[in-house]
């Protein structure tokens, strides 16, 4: 049995190829750093969706259609009452998605594709006291995003660092999350079920919930000359470095790189977030340092979350958010997914081994 399924293939997919020797990943044969900073996530949704959908629009025509349901997907947010405004971000933005009908076709896709774009802003405005605004369906995917947590406008420089990060993240072949997703769709649950599904596993601070706990590393080491002690107390408490190691990945994950562009390009514009990003590199280098001392047997390199969640905080999302931005950008990849796996798999039902009480005697 491999542990935790690793090295295991489980399916084969047309859609994105992560070679965790080489540091590369290939989404629809183009190296993501072909994509990040060129396309727009409604491009990137194209990319992924195509073929999967008999009545697929064009490119425009799907950014278009998006738009339209951002604007029906808002209905959802009459639901957000006190209780789910207590809970966590994700958790009111899982609960708001559950709402949505299960099915297969296109429109279910949409929905479920515009759903964490419009109710993150939604929940992370009502935690705050403030009034959820509706989408503005004429707007592009990522500028409608920033304008409804923001509540104004977002200028083009902050457009494009969303769209960046947006489609960094939006595949990453069969990561806990997308495969949780093409299990739920091989029983033919059905695509809210299926993405319903991946956002709950994208919450484990193990997958997708590390960029929160990112910010809370890098405000608790405070000044570059504290970070390697921080971290290797942190080691030596037997915490995980948020930010660092991965599964498949044994050298840097491509994605810190194209983030990194992305964060200095939105640098240019802004008087502290060079400070910030000098900071979090000598965090990093600090980091690799302490892990190759500490962990000398295993390959801990930087991983995509260290530079999304300085993005996505120059972005202004909260923290707290951090993790429903994440899943703005992959729930795209958990419907192309689980499209492939009902159009050309079959339900997944691996074996287990019995270790347990051997069995009783008949009676
Ligand atoms: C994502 O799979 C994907 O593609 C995911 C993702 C995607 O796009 O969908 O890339 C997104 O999830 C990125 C990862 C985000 N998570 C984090 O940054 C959290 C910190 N990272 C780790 O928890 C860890 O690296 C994992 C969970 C990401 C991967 O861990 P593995 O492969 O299961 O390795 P392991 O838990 O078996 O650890 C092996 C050893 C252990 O040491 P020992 O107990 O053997 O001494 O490596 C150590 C671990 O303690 N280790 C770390 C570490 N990661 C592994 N030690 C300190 N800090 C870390 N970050």
């Amino acid at each position: 049995m491999s542990d935790g399924l690793e090295g295991v293939v489980a399916a084969e997919t047309v859609l994105s190829e992560v070679d965790g020797e080489a540091g590369r990943l290939v989404i629809r044969g183009y190296p993501v750093s072909a994509l990040s900073g060129h396309i727009t996530a409604e491009q990137a949704t194209h990319l992924l969706l195509d073929g999967f959908f008999d009545d697929l629009p064009d490119a425009a025509g799907l950014a278009a259609a998006l738009g339209r349901a951002r604007a029906e997907v808002f209905a959802e947010v009459a639901a957000l009452d006190d209780h789910l405004g207590a809970l966590s971000t994700i958790e009111g933005v899982r609960a708001l998605m559950a709402r949505l009908a299960d099915g297969d076709d296109l429109a279910v896709a949409l929905r479920l594709i515009a759903a964490p774009a419009v109710f993150t802003p939604a929940v992370s405005r009502r935690k705050s006291g403030l009034q959820p605004l509706a989408p503005d369906p004429t707007l592009g995917h990522a500028a409608d995003v920033l304008r409804m947590i923001k509540g104004q406008p977002a200028g083009p420089a902050e457009v494009d660092a969303l769209n960046a990060y947006l489609v960094t993240v939006c595949d990453h072949g069969l990561n806990a999350s997308t495969f949780a997703a093409r299990v739920v769709a091989s029983t033919l649950a059905g695509l809210t079920s299926a993405a319903v599904t991946g956002i709950s596993a994208l919450k484990g601070p193990l997958h997708g919930g590390a960029p929160g706990p990112v910010i809370e590393m890098l405000d608790a080491i405070g000044r570059p000359e504290n970070a390697r002690a921080w971290l290797e107390a942190a080691i030596d408490r037997g915490d995980r470095l948020m930010g660092f190691g991965h599964r498949v990945y044994r050298v840097r994950d491509p994605r810190a790189d194209a983030l990194k562009r992305a964060v200095k390009v939105l640098g240019e514009g802004s008087n502290s977030l060079p400070g910030r990003l000098a900071f979090a590199e000598a965090v990093e280098q600090a980091a690799l340092a302490v892990l190759k001392e500490r962990k000398p047997n295993r390959s801990l390199d930087t991983n995509v979350e260290l530079y999304t969640a300085l993005l996505l905080e120059a972005l202004a999302f909260p923290p707290d958010a951090f993790t429903c931005v994440f899943a703005i950008g992959r729930v795209a990849g958990w419907i192309a997914h689980a499209r492939e796996q009902v159009l050309g798999g079959r339900l997944i039902r691996p074996q287990s081994v019995y270790i347990g009480p051997a069995p009783l005697a008949a009676a």
